[in-house]
């Protein structure tokens, strides 16, 4: 539906009147009322660069996340005010690894004799004390759009690699782009005593993966790969690495966010495309390119219910109060856990490419 023009005209307002004081990013998931006030679109890798990038801004409105708005938070300094426009737009996937869970695995890893040799690799979408963990065990963070090369660079730091919370994420990588085998992966579930393996299975595997999933990306089937392949002819498939390890292996392209932006854009007219992404993004996706034929990988698949709470009204209570001086839904990280957690993702920030 399209935006209500009188909150549309006071988000204009309120932007005008906060000028350079104020930065809007957006990741790519958020709705379009939202997104026509990003100053800057990307996925979480690109906004984690933009926060750190803009020194100068008073105010940065992070349309997207809880765990994006605490990375930009420890990102900026302590004069910048981090803002999310409602403190309930948090990710599934993050609250599936609570940190007292971690400490207890990694527990179970040292009782096992393997937490020495171990690198704990937390994917962006978890919590800050999640990341400071890692900061504090040598360890880092890593993005859909870098996860190759960061597991490169932990591997040789070490034998095996703890990842965490996204396990679809990890053994996509691993396998995928690591060429390791599906039998040197391992599941780690919190529910479980000990977390479901046995000391042996933690010393025989290389990539113990944390049993966590996006409860969006995790709904895609290998069935709709195959569906879509007989109903629409010369289709590819294209899905994020957060997709199940057999939808992955049957789709013909994988990758971030901003990694499917940029294969649809460069993609002749004509083209025939079924993603598995969120579908803000499809759908933008398909309104940007009417030349292109775009179709979402699986109906009953809907958006990312936390991603959606950021909406025109929320953001527009954030901006207004902005403009009149009083800073609301500040996100703040306690400075023990900002320098761990920063230490991890400086780790990653630095790793080229
Ligand atoms: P990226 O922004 O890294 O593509 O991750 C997708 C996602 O699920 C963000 O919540
Ligand atoms: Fe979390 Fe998945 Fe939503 Fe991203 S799409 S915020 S990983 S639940």
């Amino acid at each position: 539906p399209a935006s209500d023009p009188a909150l549309v005209e006071r988000a204009r307002r309120a932007k005008a009147a906060l000028g350079d004081r104020l930065f809007v990013l957006g990741h790519h998931y958020q709705r379009d009322e939202v997104i026509q006030f990003a100053d800057v679109t990307g996925d979480s890798f690109k906004l984690a660069r933009e926060a750190a990038a803009r020194p100068d801004a008073e105010y940065i409105v992070f349309c997207g996340v809880h765990f994006m708005a605490e990375s930009a938070d420890i990102l900026t300094s302590d004069r910048q005010a981090v803002v999310l426009p409602d403190l309930a737009a948090g990710c599934s996937m993050a609250d599936m690894a609570r940190l007292a869970q971690v400490e207890d695995a990694w527990d179970v890893l040292a009782d096992a004799g393997v937490a020495d040799v171990t690198v704990p690799v937390t994917y962006m979408n978890s919590s800050a004390d999640i990341k400071a963990f890692c900061g504090r065990h040598d360890g880092v963070v890593c993005t859909s759009s870098n996860a190759a090369s960061v597991l490169r660079w932990a591997f040789g730091r070490g034998e095996k690699v703890l990842f965490l919370p996204d396990q679809h994420l990890g053994r996509n990588t691993a396998v995928l782009e690591l060429g390791l085998g599906l039998e040197d992966c391992v599941v780690y579930d919190p529910h479980l005593p000990d977390g479901g393996l046995t000391a042996e299975e933690l010393r025989a595997a290389t990539v113990i993966l944390w049993k966590g999933h996006c409860s969006v990306h995790g709904r895609f089937t290998l069935d709709a790969v195959h569906d879509v392949r007989a109903r629409v002819p010369g289709v590819q498939v294209l899905v994020h690495p957060e997709c199940q390890h057999d939808v992955v292996l049957a789709a013909d392209l994988v990758g971030s966010t901003e990694f499917i932006i940029k294969a649809v854009e460069h993609a002749p007219a004509g083209s025939r495309w079924a993603i598995g992404t969120e579908l803000n993004l499809v759908q933008r996706l398909a309104r940007a390119h009417p030349e292109q034929e775009i179709t979402f990988l699986e109906q009953h698949v809907c958006y990312c219910a936390t991603m959606n709470r950021i909406d025109l009204p929320h953001l527009v209570w954030a901006l207004e109060n902005l403009a009149a001086g009083q800073v609301v839904n500040q996100i703040t990280v306690d400075p023990e856990t900002e320098r761990f957690a920063l230490a991890a993702l400086q780790r990653m920030l630095e790793l080229p490419g």
